[in-house]
């Protein structure tokens, strides 16, 4: 017979352990959803009125079910031995230290939080890996937890990726295209698959849960991952050649496109792809393959990567060089900080790269972002470890609080993440009070050009010629 589930817990309360079990609460009455995290500060907001992830759609579920069947909360043991099913949703960044630094994921968070659920459960249950980590990580789990426990409990270990993006987390969550469930092919794991599997089936049309093995899911979410950034780095690959040739990179993504094998969707060239996933996952599938002794398989997954930091540097060097070749002392207006719009997550944001190389070149950056404080954007753009960064930094940094400000006196806008409000802000008015000629460079694609052209802006665009 099926487990039902009828309590759940979650241990890391982050961009992705927070919006999924809110969800799952949300559609859920039934089950009571606990949501844990080591920090209190996070737990806190996660408790008040503005919660610690901006997320279209994400106050209203956690205000609908908060304090009924959704808590937050830092006490762990109480929440590990009440649940049926815990989700391991904490972070695993790349390592900065050691073997495979630079490459492989840090397992440390997903091992302590695998040992704490050993230490402290008093009955048997249904272990979900939500995090995303390499192949065969679940195995790792199960050996700890069969270790560490009493012999009476039986852990039944999941592989359970997430595919959310953020800025559609909530819409992505309520409407995903599958959600995949892998488990030991045993009678055992295709009973915890179906347990987990009848949770998701309270929204989700029971044609888009797939359940495959434990190895071939952890796999999944790595080379989605991959595909994904793969395409953008392709199409801004194509973007270098359009920008010497005189092709238009929308016009050529448009038409490849149109190709139903190959689809419209991610192929909008950029400045490069940031966020805190898609090079983590690919440098540990390079180091996976490495592993595996697979030196071929490595390198072509690596230049995914190499080729989104050629793209970042490539827009720097474009800027500078149509800036009659020095920044020092320009005033350069950077609108977007984010990495990309809709969330106010800065990690691996291209922005950042470009921040830091204008600072390096001595230029005044002033920053304007919607979304992102002041605190993240300084502590982003500080050096680790030097002493007065901060200090150093605001000589060259400002933030402002509007697009105008941001662009009042500047010698060139610079387009890094495509907030919509920056389509709809009046040009006429930013260019009569910047110093001429006026530049504009989109690293988004998202403005028109022509337009801009026709009130005196000379417009840099990534994957169009000048
Ligand atoms: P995050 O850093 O926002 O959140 C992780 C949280 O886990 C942190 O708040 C941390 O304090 C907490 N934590 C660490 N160890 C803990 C423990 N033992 N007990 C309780 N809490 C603990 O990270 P995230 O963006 O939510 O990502 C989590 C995982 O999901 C990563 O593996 C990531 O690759 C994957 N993922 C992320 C996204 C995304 O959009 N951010 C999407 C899909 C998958
Ligand atoms: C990505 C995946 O889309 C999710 O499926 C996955 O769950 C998640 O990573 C993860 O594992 O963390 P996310 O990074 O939140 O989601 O956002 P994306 O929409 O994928 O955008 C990533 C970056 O690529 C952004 O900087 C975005 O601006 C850029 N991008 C995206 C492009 O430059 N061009 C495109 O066509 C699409």
């Amino acid at each position: 017979m099926t487990t039902r589930v009828k309590k759940i817990c979650c241990l890391g309360a982050g961009y992705v352990g927070g919006p999924t079990c809110a969800v799952i609460a949300y559609k859920c009455p039934h089950i009571q959803v606990t949501i844990v995290d080591l920090s209190e500060t996070r737990i806190a907001a996660w408790n008040s009125d503005k919660l610690p992830i901006y997320e279209p759609g994400l106050d209203e579920v956690v205000f609908a079910c908060r304090g009924k069947n959704l808590f937050f909360s830092t006490e762990a043991e109480r929440a590990v031995i009440e649940a049926d099913l815990i989700f391991v949703s904490v972070n695993t960044p790349t390592k900065k230290a050691g073997m495979g630094a630079g490459y492989a994921a840090d397992l440390a968070y997903v091992e302590s939080a695998t040992r704490q659920i050993a230490e402290v459960a008093k009955s048997s249950k249904i272990v979900v890996e939500k995090s995303t980590v390499p192949c065969r990580t679940a195995e790792s789990m199960r050996t700890i937890l069969e270790a560490n426990s009493r012999d009476d409990i039986r852990f039944d270990i999941l592989s359970n990726p997430e595919f959310l993006a953020e800025g559609t987390a909530i819409n992505d969550l309520l409407h995903p295209d599958r959600v995949l469930i892998g488990g030991l092919q045993t009678p055992e794991g295709q009973r915890a698959q179906q347990a987990l599997a009848e949770i998701y089936a309270q929204w989700v049309p029971t044609d888009r849960i797939i359940t495959t093995n434990l190895w071939s899911s952890e796999l999944s979410k790595l080379a989605a991952n991959a595909l994904l950034a793969q395409r953008i780095s392709s199409i801004n690959a194509l973007s270098a050649i359009c920008e010497a040739t005189g092709a238009d990179i929308d016009e050529v993504a448009y038409a490849c496109g149109r190709d139903s094998r190959i689809g419209p969707k991610f192929l909008k060239a950029s400045v490069g792809f940031g966020g805190s996933c898609f090079q983590k996952d690919i440098l540990n599938l390079v180091y996976l393959s490495e592993q595996l002794n697979l030196p071929e398989v490595a390198a072509y997954w690596k230049q995914v990567v190499d080729l989104n930091e050629y793209q970042k540097k490539r827009f720097v060097s474009r800027i500078i060089k149509t800036l009659f070749n020095t920044i020092t002392n320009k005033r350069i207006a950077v609108l977007g900080f984010a990495f990309k719009k809709d969330t106010g997550d800065t990690r691996e944001s291209a922005a950042i790269t470009l921040c830091k190389d204008f600072i390096q070149e001595n230029a005044q950056v002033r920053i304007y972002d919607p979304k992102v404080s002041d605190e993240q954007i300084f502590f982003d753009l500080s050096e680790p470890g030097v002493v007065n960064s901060t200090i150093a930094l605001k000589k060259r940094v400002t933030i402002a609080g509007s697009a105008y400000e941001a662009s009042d006196k500047a010698d060139a806008i610079v387009i890094a993440t495509e907030w919509d409000e920056f389509k709809e802000l009046n040009f006429e008015k930013i260019y009569e009070k910047m110093n001429k000629p006026a530049f504009i460079f989109d690293g988004r694609l998202i403005l028109d050009a022509e337009r801009l052209e026709s009130i005196g802006f000379r417009v840099h665009t990534i994957g169009r010629a000048n």
